[in-house]
């Protein structure tokens, strides 16, 4: 049974904005996105919001829905109270563009300073021979559809627009670990990459993004620590020290 929802949604500019009130129809199995897209074709045509797979997979319509970083399309009315005022904002860490919609060209920039795979010489694509093992862990950082919702959430930055600079996030770092544990990957030194060039050591291990994560991914416990520990390895081992005096 279709029912009248409280929907409140920031509209706006770089300039500022507010949060204004609507009352808009429900219908059965509907998500936050297709509400939105009723506002749109309905009440407020100027209202802007990214998207464009509606199935969780283009990573796209990232916003906070009642203050938690989540996908519109992925986050049914059903887990509300009817009564409930349902408040959309966009993401908090990137600047507005307009109402839902973000620039989040941070991330792109963070993406471009993380250095390619580079595969051994002497190996023509085609003959490089890797363990099941190695496989599947890189597997799961694979999942990553980039909806940056790990970069908004993660407090470093969130709190911290000053630390943009020097922190790549949970995202760009997990990648950095991807690299890392690849078996056939030979850049030098990545974990010394990762505390220098992208931040690492700024990550205290909140495991915030790890929550947010649409994917399920545990860019902490499988990525961000595994990659600390390697840092800790490589700086600390008694017999390297000795090696690099
Ligand atoms: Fe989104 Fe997860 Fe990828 Fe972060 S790691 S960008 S939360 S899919
Ligand atoms: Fe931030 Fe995730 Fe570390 S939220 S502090 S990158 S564990
Ligand atoms: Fe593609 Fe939501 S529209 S993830």
């Amino acid at each position: 049974m279709g029912y009248q929802a409280h929907f409140r949604v920031w509209r706006g500019s770089a300039d500022g904005g507010e949060l204004r009130d609507y009352t808009v129809e429900v219908n059965e199995g509907e998500v936050v996105l297709d509400i939105i897209h009723r506002l749109q074709a309905t009440q407020c045509p100027d209202m802007a919001v990214r998207w464009n797979c509606k199935a969780g997979k283009c990573g796209s319509c990232s916003a906070e829905i009642n203050g938690r970083p989540q996908l519109m399309c992925m986050t049914r009315m059903s887990t509300f109270d009817r009564a409930e005022t349902v408040t959309v904002t966009p993401m908090r860490t990137f600047p507005v563009i307009k109402d839902l919609v973000t620039d989040v060209s941070y991330n792109y920039v963070k993406a471009r300073e993380v250095p390619a795979f580079v595969p051994p010489e002497d190996l023509e694509p085609g003959e490089y021979r890797m363990q099941q093992v190695d496989v599947q862990r890189s597997q799961e950082f694979r999942r990553c559809i980039e909806c940056f919702l790990c970069q908004n959430t993660c407090h470093v930055i969130r709190d911290h627009a000053e630390n943009k600079q020097a922190f790549s996030g949970p995202r760009f770092l997990m990648r950095v670990a991807e690299l890392e544990m690849h078996p056939l990957d030979e850049a030098e030194n990545r974990p010394e990459a990762a505390r220098g060039d992208h931040g690492l050591g700024l990550c205290n291990i909140t495991k915030c993004c790890t929550e947010v994560c649409p994917e399920n991914i545990r860019i902490t416990d499988n990525a961000l620590i595994p990659l600390k520990e390697r840092v800790a390895d490589r700086r600390y081992d008694p017999i390297l020290r000795l090696f690099r005096r």
